[in-house]
């Protein structure tokens, strides 16, 4: 699918395909609502009024087919919410939820009309998003099923200025496809050295990206990292991706768990549901598309995007219950449980990028835990912070960017939970009460005092069944946009 913005003049109105409008909460008509009334000869009102329970409310719709009076497929009232303080959001929901209605229809063209040219950028960005699919691997899928809208042209004042807001979008939306991309390839296909090829690939963006492999990280002494993917015929890898745009001010950083498969290891995970752990790199492919978004749309910052890539498998050579490894901090750890394995992956690739780095800040990334799900469902990700500053600017990105987070808290007390006594640290807590904190505070141990924020996204990396209409079910790229929306609003220089 692709996006067309195309200048609205008063009396052309759109031919062919599918024309979506919206229609507010109070029964109000957008501009481009009364203009089809009244093409239609007052159609629409007349069908708003034979639909009494369309009220105007977000997510309903009421379609007329090959309505009199204009050359379209179909005309549809979408409901847009309340009218007063109508905005980007809004327009982005519509256009979204617009092409979601028409999609299967067999319509090839959707148009959609916006008169500002902030929000047809969103508009665009919200039919974007909503078209995402990953298809590469169905073969014998209907016609029928197949998506037919092949255009959403947005129909506004001033094409120039929506083609230049959309720009900083559009780059936002390809990263977030890349992203999703990642999230949904099979395990077979998407392992560590795979994974790295694909991120490297961004160097055609302007991006510097650098592999380490497993004999690289072992003279670095990342001992936690790769007692993960010992047990796997996959090697490990570190990514390490740099964007340098921001002259010489101080970097910031990210950092991902990219665990391509987590069985669990040797502690195995029971059989219903595993192959839901092929999105166990999720916090890595949001560092990815964070680093792709920031490329694509030329953004004034440096910053470092790291990703850890193993493979946790329970084969001969595999880590045991019992195993005792020495992080590159020096710190040592016992392995309690193998299936704790984020936390092991990101103990050396936090470690070596203050290490390196020296960044302002890092903010980490990962489906760390299934606790997190109990605390905070699918719509939060949970936000731990040594930082109250940092914590502030991505709580204000999270509302900014719909990407919704809870802060949860770092109990020093709950530190002895993680206390070893054959080594410096054990990788679980006692039991499991507060799960995910006691695996935010075994990251809080790598941090070296920096300012950090960890993003426990377990519960919002993949949504089946999604009930937004931007995010199609599966893979949904969280992170990516509320971190260049961090990045946009406080870190360009
Ligand atoms: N990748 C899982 C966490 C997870 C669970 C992500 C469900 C998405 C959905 C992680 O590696 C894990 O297995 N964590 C364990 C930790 C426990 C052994 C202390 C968990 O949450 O059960
Ligand atoms: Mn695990
Ligand atoms: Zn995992």
């Amino acid at each position: 699918m692709r996006i067309e913005f195309v200048a609205s003049d008063a009396g052309r109105f759109p031919s062919g395909g599918a024309v979506a409008v919206m229609v507010f909460e109070n029964g109000q008509m957008s501009a481009a609502a009364q203009a089809m009334d009244a093409a239609t000869s007052g159609g629409l009102s007349r069908a708003l009024s034979a639909a009494p329970r369309f009220a105007g409310k977000p997510g309903q719709t009421v379609e007329l087919i090959a309505p009199a009076g204009l050359d379209v497929q179909r005309l549809l009232a979408v409901g847009a919410g309340p009218a007063a303080g109508m905005g980007g959001e809004a327009a982005e929901r519509f256009a979204a939820q617009a092409y979601g209605a028409v999609k299967l229809s067999g319509a090839k063209v959707l148009h959609v009309a916006l008169a500002g040219a902030e929000e047809a950028a969103r508009a665009a960005l919200g039919a974007l998003l909503a078209a995402y699919r990953f298809d590469k691997y169905l073969t014998t899928e209907k016609a029928e099923k197949k998506p037919s809208i092949e255009v959403v042209t947005v129909i506004t004042d001033d094409v120039a200025a929506a083609e230049a807001a959309f720009a900083p979008l559009k780059a936002l939306a390809e990263a977030i496809y890349f992203s999703r991309d990642l999230v949904s390839e099979p395990p077979n296909v998407l392992f560590p050295a795979e994974y790295a090829r694909r991120v490297k690939a961004l160097e055609s963006l302007g991006l510097e990206v650098e592999v380490l492999g497993e004999a690289e990280m072992a003279r670095l002494g990342m001992g936690s990292l790769l007692g993960v993917g010992q047990g796997s015929i996959r090697d490990s890898q570190l990514v390490v991706i740099q964007w340098k745009n921001g002259g010489d001010s101080q970097p910031i950083a990210f950092v991902g768990k990219g665990v391509t498969f987590d069985t669990g290891g040797i502690s195995l995970k029971p059989a219903d549901g595993m192959e839901d752990m092929k999105w166990d790199m999720g916090g890595s492919a949001a560092v990815a598309g964070l680093m792709h978004a920031l490329a694509g749309r030329k953004a004034k910052v440096n910053a470092i995007g790291i990703l850890g890539l193993v493979e946790n498998m329970p084969d001969g050579n595999a880590q045991r219950p019992g195993d005792v490894v020495t992080s590159m901090s020096g710190q040592t750890i016992e392995i309690i449980n193998t299936d704790a394995e984020g936390r092991l992956v990101l103990a050396d690739a936090l470690w070596y990028c203050q290490d390196r780095f020296k960044p302002q800040f890092m903010v980490d990334l990962a489906t760390l835990t299934g606790a997190i799900i109990i605390s905070l469902g699918n719509d939060y990700a949970g936000l731990f912070s040594n930082d109250d500053t940092l914590s502030e600017n991505l709580l204000a990105a999270s509302k900014a960017s719909g990407e919704a987070l809870w802060r949860l808290p770092l109990p020093d007390a709950y530190n002895k939970q993680i206390e070893s006594m054959v080594a410096d640290l054990k990788n679980t807590g006692n039991g499991r009460a507060g799960g995910s904190i006691t695996a935010a505070l075994f990251l809080q141990k790598f941090v070296n005092g920096v300012p950090w924020a960890h993003l426990d996204i377990a519960g919002t990396a993949w949504k089946k069944p999604s009930t937004v209409p931007t995010i199609p079910d599966g893979a949904v790229g969280f992170g990516v946009r509320l971190l260049n929306q961090m990045v946009t609003d406080k870190y360009e220089v």
